[in-house]
């Protein structure tokens, strides 16, 4: 893909409106969620649930692109269309998690590093030719005592700038996620105080590794308070401390911001982003790729029951254009009363 078409691709995931869908959940960790449900994970219960999101009337509104799994990347809709093909045909980018999940630390306890650079330019190639124009690579920074340590920012944001070299080349543009976690007592001034030596590290390797910020996006956490700090932020708040913060790291070429949801609650997350939309104009797009926030009520509804697809696929969209809505700031609470 040349540079232009990489500017093209971004700009689209972050167009007016839209956002991205987080559909690419490891075989653990979608196993985790159906626990959650009590449905057991197969690749047949997986394929049917993701058919169920890919397929819901009327999300190509709300929904730029979807990020997926290898395995979902090759598996096909119920009519033998596979998946990458029938998402691009609702004109929903196809992309996947190339990431190879955060390992232990070696020397750091209680630290992670992402693995997955080793052989990265072949499986990029792979899913190039598989239909994927985007990929994504998760970074975790933990917030505890005297952590998190600058060798761990630095290698997390090393190994962000290579994967996101190695994308460019291969014409697929990277979203780069650095995740400052949310859990501990940690009130919100920590947060941005990480969240700043995170951003900072990361947007300094990008540069040493030559990567176009025009033709990438970045996945961040908002500043919050942590999650089991006694004083929560309000929506506002976290608004303001979030949008004053990037607009002192993150560089103006970034097309758009598109945040992970993190453990937030479905309405915590499409208010904040709301909060900060109505702040508004910005230097990037302020959109979403949410995982759990654009998934759990949707799962709920499901229940692996056949016979309530056509009620989750209603959730989803409901999820979904209060997003859409929270891209313009322009969602009201009562929309929730709307629900299906
Ligand atoms: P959450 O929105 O559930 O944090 O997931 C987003 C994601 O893709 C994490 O890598």
């Amino acid at each position: 893909m040349k540079h232009s078409d990489l500017i093209t691709t971004a700009r689209s995931l972050v167009a007016e409106g839209k956002g991205i869908l987080a559909a690419d959940e490891s075989t653990p960790t979608i196993k985790k969620r159906f626990d959650a449900i009590q449905v057991e994970s197969t690749a047949a219960t997986r394929q049917a649930y993701r058919e169920l999101l890919f397929t819901a009337d009327g999300v190509d509104a709300f929904i730029s692109g979807v990020i997926l799994f290898d395995e979902t990347l090759r598996q096909t809709a119920a009519d033998g269309t596979p998946f990458p093909q029938l998402l691009a045909g609702r004109g929903i980018i196809p992309g996947i998690k190339v990431d190879q999940g955060a390992k232990p630390m070696a020397g750091f306890p209680g630290e992670k590093i992402t693995e997955g650079l080793d052989g990265l330019r072949e499986r990029l190639d792979e899913y190039r030719q598989l239909g994927a124009r985007f990929a994504k690579w998760r970074a975790v920074i933990t917030i505890a005592h005297a952590l998190p340590s600058s060798a761990n920012i630095q290698a997390n944001a090393h190994a962000l700038a290579r994967y996101a070299a190695l994308c460019q080349e291969t014409g697929l543009v990277p979203i780069v996620e650095p995740e400052v976690l949310m859990d501990g007592g940690h009130d919100i001034a920590r947060c941005e105080t990480v969240t700043a030596r995170t951003l900072q590290a990361v947007f300094d390797a990008l540069f040493h590794q030559r990567v176009e910020l025009e033709g990438m996006l970045l996945k961040p956490n908002m500043v919050l308070s942590g999650l089991d700090c006694p004083e929560q932020a309000a929506v506002e708040t976290v608004a303001a401390r979030t949008v004053h913060l990037f607009r002192q790291v993150v560089p103006a070429a970034v097309p758009g911001i598109v945040f992970l949801s993190g453990g937030q609650s479905s309405l915590a997350a499409t208010a904040h982003l709301n909060a900060m939309n109505a702040l508004g104009p910005h230097p990037w797009e302020l959109s979403f790729s949410y995982g759990r926030a654009l998934q759990e009520d949707t799962l709920k509804a499901w229940g692996g029951d056949p016979g309530r697809v056509a009620q989750a696929q209603k959730t989803f969209h409901h999820r979904s254009q209060c997003n859409g809505a929270a891209r313009y700031g322009q969602y009201r609470t009562d929309m929730e009363d709307m629900a299906a």
